[in-house]
């Protein structure tokens, strides 16, 4: 039986946490004990721990996942004069990661159904200067890989996948981050595996992209004093990866969570009165890791997202959108001299998409309650609608 309230906030970190807090404080102390705060140890361990999780050789921690796209492009030798490709629907640090390394993002359309890159209009936007594409993982849904590799060769560019959102994800026998010359992470603390605070990983089956990031990442040094290129101080923290650690045994078992909450949510959603509001298509099984699960409403709907949003929210359930602006028309990037219009999908999406709650731990029971609470309010509010419409 459905209880008469449940509160679902978006994320809850705490399931995750409070199990093994005995297990993260030791580790914390053991890095305190050790004292090597900056490249220590728990570093190394959780860089080879997490590179052999990808299915890849070499991990290089640096300090978040816009230094994993930054830092990597650049050790993949992206710079200035050359163009990236980019889905305009992404979070914005896939596009900083690219100016940051020198470059310039050429923006894409995506697919309506998915919302991953669309690799035919990524064809159309090439020119001379594209020498790269940086595929988004994007909700913790790969992009087709061998689509992806048959493209990248057919146009002879390199691929930088954009992992963030997609730990451990798998898709046609592939891990995220073991398609391109090399990938990044974000541990971002609300990231399937996140860590408590800032961090980020490039992964890379070269070893000569990956000596290059472990140089930039530490002031451009190969050694102490000596420095070979212009490089940051971008390193993940000891501390951090001695938490993460900790955790990257867990994420499996926290991404099979994800799954099955992603399983009832498609059920229940199904069963209900929701015209035309679907959730994102999920062309990877149980490949998909779903850090997010994103629906699409319906056109009707998608006019009172807003009011959804607040009157879930008064029923005790948070939402989000991820995200409400394509990149192309953020304010501080007009000077890449896009405009409304110039990618219609990616437009679409952002204003008809909704998040609901997801996280490892979220029960059967409260998706049920997300679940009837959207179509509760989705059905008022369209009867709102009609009312007046008919007294207009
Ligand atoms: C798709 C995507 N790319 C890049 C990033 C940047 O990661 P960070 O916040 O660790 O810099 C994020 C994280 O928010 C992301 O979701």
């Amino acid at each position: 039986m459905t209880p008469i309230s449940v509160k679902v906030p978006f994320v809850d970190l705490n399931w995750q946490h409070l199990p093994i807090q005995i297990e993260i404080n030791r580790a914390i102390s053991e890095v305190i004990q050790r004292g090597d705060f900056i490249l220590g140890e728990a570093l190394a361990q959780f860089e080879a721990s997490f590179a052999r999780a990808c299915g890849v050789s070499y991990g290089v921690g640096v300090a978040s996942g816009t230094d994993a796209i930054a830092l990597g492009l650049q050790a993949c030798g992206i710079g200035a004069g050359d163009e990236v490709l980019i889905p305009a629907n992404t979070f914005i640090a896939t596009v900083i990661g690219a100016i940051q390394a020198g470059a310039t993002p050429v923006l894409v359309d995506c697919e309506q159904n998915t919302a991953l890159i669309d690799l035919e209009a990524a064809a159309k936007a090439i020119t001379p200067k594209t020498k790269a594409i940086v595929p988004v993982h994007l909700y913790g849904q790969m992009v087709a890989p061998q689509k992806l590799l048959d493209f990248a060769a057919i146009y002879k560019l390199l691929i930088f996948e954009d992992a963030a959102q997609a730990h451990l994800a798998r898709r046609d026998g592939y891990f995220a981050g073991s398609v391109g010359l090399a990938a990044g992470f974000s541990f971002y603390p609300s990231k399937n595996l996140g860590a408590f605070g800032s961090g980020g990983i490039v992964v890379t089956n070269d070893e000569t992209v990956a000596r290059r990031v472990r140089s930039l990442r530490n002031y451009g040094a190969t050694h102490k004093y000596f420095h070979t290129e212009r490089g940051t101080n971008s390193r993940l923290d000891t501390l951090q990866a001695a938490i993460l650690n900790i955790k990257l045994p867990y994420l499996s078992g926290w991404n099979l969570e994800r799954n099955q909450a992603a399983y009832h949510y498609d059920r229940y959603l199904q069963s209900l009165e929701l015209q035309d509001t679907l959730p994102i298509e999920n062309r990877s099984g149980t490949g998909h890791v779903y850090h997010l699960y994103v629906i699409q409403l319906s056109k009707l709907l998608a006019n009172k997202r807003e009011k959804i949003q607040q009157q879930l929210a008064e029923r005790g359930i948070q939402t989000s959108i991820h995200y409400p602006i394509p990149c192309h028309l953020q304010p501080g990037y007009r000077y890449l001299g896009y405009q409304k219009g110039d990618f219609p999908r990616a437009e679409k999406l952002s204003q008809q998409i909704l998040s609901l709650p997801m996280y490892p731990g979220i029960t059967k029971e409260q998706i049920e309650w997300v679940s009837q609470q959207l179509s509760l309010v989705a059905a008022n509010l369209t009867v709102a609608c009609s009312d007046t419409l008919t007294s207009e």
